[in-house]
């Protein structure tokens, strides 16, 4: 944990550089949408793993209040900057400093998978949660691309490449499997499980426009070709 806290500290000032350009912006907002679609509009959100506050920002222009949670010191300094109004604080997803029943959503993108105790994040985020509250979850998926990726993030590391994202961090790339039972596991109820993301922002054009385009169609008929896997459920109302 303190080294992916340690990473995303030295490369908060830059971490929007990737999602600013075309690709970027495509990319984030197409995962922003699928989390969005599943939680309640208007209602008190916590994003566990925040970063820079973007979905924090897309939460809050759809009417609703939010507050942002963030191992990063770095990333959350740079998620007061974009959201003001909205809270913002340093803590780690197995262990929220907030009272039972505190929200009505829940939201983690590109989180959940450097979280080392899935079960302890999951309990704490159903505790949080008042009843009926929605959760929507969306991380790295195992894919058939996905797999080979922390090998090269290994190499990478030993041979001194540097980037958003880009270590060892010991992550979990989830199935579809995983993801259910986590979320029954944990006691949510009316789950959810598909997969975002074919037009991944690392591509090159035209390779990502191809992508892009094709995009809906592998989501819907080639589900395990998607790039994220995005978990949804609900608390139970009593
Ligand atoms: C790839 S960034 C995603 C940030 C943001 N959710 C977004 O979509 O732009 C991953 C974030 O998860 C945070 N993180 C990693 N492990 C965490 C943990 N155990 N608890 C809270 N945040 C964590 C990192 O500090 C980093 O800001």
């Amino acid at each position: 944990m303190k080294k992916v806290q340690q990473h995303y500290d030295e490369i908060a000032d830059v971490y929007d550089e990737r999602y600013d350009g075309r690709r970027g912006r495509y990319y984030h907002g197409h995962i922003r949408d699928h989390v969005m679609r599943n939680l309640p509009k208007g209602g008190f959100l916590l994003d566990v793993g925040c970063g820079t506050g973007l979905f924090v920002q897309r939460y809050v222009e759809e009417g609703g209040r939010a507050v942002g949670l963030d191992v990063s010191q770095g990333m959350v300094r740079h998620g007061r900057g974009r959201c003001p109004d909205c809270g913002f604080c340093v803590g780690t997803a197995d262990a929220l400093p907030f009272v039972d029943g505190s929200f009505d959503a829940l939201a983690s993108l590109l989180a959940f998978s450097y979280i080392p105790d899935p079960e302890a994040a999951l309990r704490e985020c159903y505790r949080v949660l008042a009843p009926g509250g929605r959760i929507a979850v969306c991380t790295l998926s195992r894919t058939v691309f996905t797999s080979i990726v922390p090998l090269v993030y290994r190499i990478s590391e030993r041979i001194g490449l540097r980037g958003v994202g880009m270590g060892d961090f010991d992550e979990h790339y989830y199935t579809n499997a995983e993801m259910a039972r986590l979320f029954r596991d944990a006691g949510f109820e009316d789950v959810t499980i598909s997969r975002c993301s074919f037009a991944h922002l690392t591509l090159v054009e035209p390779i990502f426009t191809l992508a892009r385009k094709v995009e809906p169609f592998i989501e819907k008929r080639l589900p395990y070709l998607a790039y994220n896997v995005c978990a949804s459920g609900k608390k139970p109302e009593n």
